[in-house]
């Protein structure tokens, strides 16, 4: 039911974990992927996986927090497309560990800023004219993470950017509802990437746990996220806009309520020691 043929979708961080995932996705359906990555190696990589599929992949290596960057990156991409169809916002994250916010500083906030936040704006920005020239459709998806809904101790500042995304995905959704541009978000928990390995985030004698810890029995893998992007940017989704869908097991649902090994649902704390590696 999905296809996106002469769709051109520009993924960033698309050269591993959720972003590659979406990529291959999309690429699956029949878009013309632009592979947007800071690392060289790793857009080889998904381009590759890309074209061994038989899918079109178009490799932009670029630093999506150098502006001048990225303006060269989308002029090449105009020059070779002419146009964007679908852009996802995928780059993101705590940037190196969780700390308590009494021990952050200016300097670690305006990073976090640069690259959960600023960088969306500078990138959604160069993308827009193009996306006008798309025959009056287009689609912006914006990944945030089930942190911007629910608390993250010790990561504070990157939930503050995250949770001002789902703002930014409302309102820009009103601005661009009359040129025919969708922009909704995903919200993911845990999920199997480059920089989160779940099973050696948690400590040996728990990972028994993970299982009754979400709601569906697992943390979550790139392909998740991306059945979910596949939905947001093809016409199933046509009269959605301005949300943000929680791909995320059923742990927003759960709250703090987990199953214990017999089976019954509990929100008392079932363990001794936080359950994870290193915190
Ligand atoms: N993995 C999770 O558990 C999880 C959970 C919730 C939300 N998220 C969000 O999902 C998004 C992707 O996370 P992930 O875990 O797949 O990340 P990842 O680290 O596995 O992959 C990110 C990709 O982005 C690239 N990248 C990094 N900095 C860049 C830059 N400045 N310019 C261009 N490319 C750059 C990296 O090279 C890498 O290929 C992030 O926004 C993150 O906050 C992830």
């Amino acid at each position: 039911m999905i296809d996106l043929k002469d769709k051109v979708a520009v993924i960033t961080g698309a050269g591993a974990g959720i972003g590659g995932g979406i990529a291959k996705a999309y690429a699956a359906v029949k878009a013309q992927v632009v592979v947007l990555d800071v690392d060289q190696d790793r857009v080889a990589k998904t381009c590759k996986e890309i074209a061994d599929g038989g899918g079109a992949a178009f490799g932009a290596v670029t630093d999506v927090t150098h502006d001048q960057r990225l303006g060269e990156t989308f002029e090449v991409i105009e020059r070779q497309f002419g146009q964007v169809d679908i852009l996802v916002n995928n780059v993101g994250g705590e940037l190196g560990g969780r700390k308590p916010f009494s021990q952050t500083d200016a300097r670690l906030w305006d990073d976090l800023y640069q690259f959960n936040l600023k960088q969306v704006f500078s990138v959604t920005r160069c993308s827009l004219p193009l996306m006008a020239k798309s025959r009056k459709s287009g689609n912006i998806i914006n990944i945030s993470t089930i942190e911007a809904f629910r608390a993250i101790p010790n990561s504070a500042v990157y939930s503050a950017f995250k949770g001002a995304l789902t703002s930014f995905t409302r309102s820009l959704a009103l601005e661009l509802a009359s040129d025919g541009i969708r922009v909704n978000a995903i919200a993911p928990e845990t999920t199997e990437s480059a920089s989160v390995v779940t099973e050696t985030r948690i400590v040996p004698e728990h990972r028994d746990n993970i299982a009754n810890w979400i709601p569906l029995g697992r943390f979550g893998v790139p392909e998740d996220i991306a059945g979910c992007a596949l939905f947001l940017a093809s016409d199933l989704s046509s009269w959605v806009t301005g949300t943000t869908i929680h791909v995320d097991g059923g742990a927003l649902a759960a709250a703090g309520w987990v199953r214990m090994s017999d089976g019954r649902w509990t929100h008392r704390p079932l363990i001794t020691g936080s359950g994870y590696q290193h915190h």
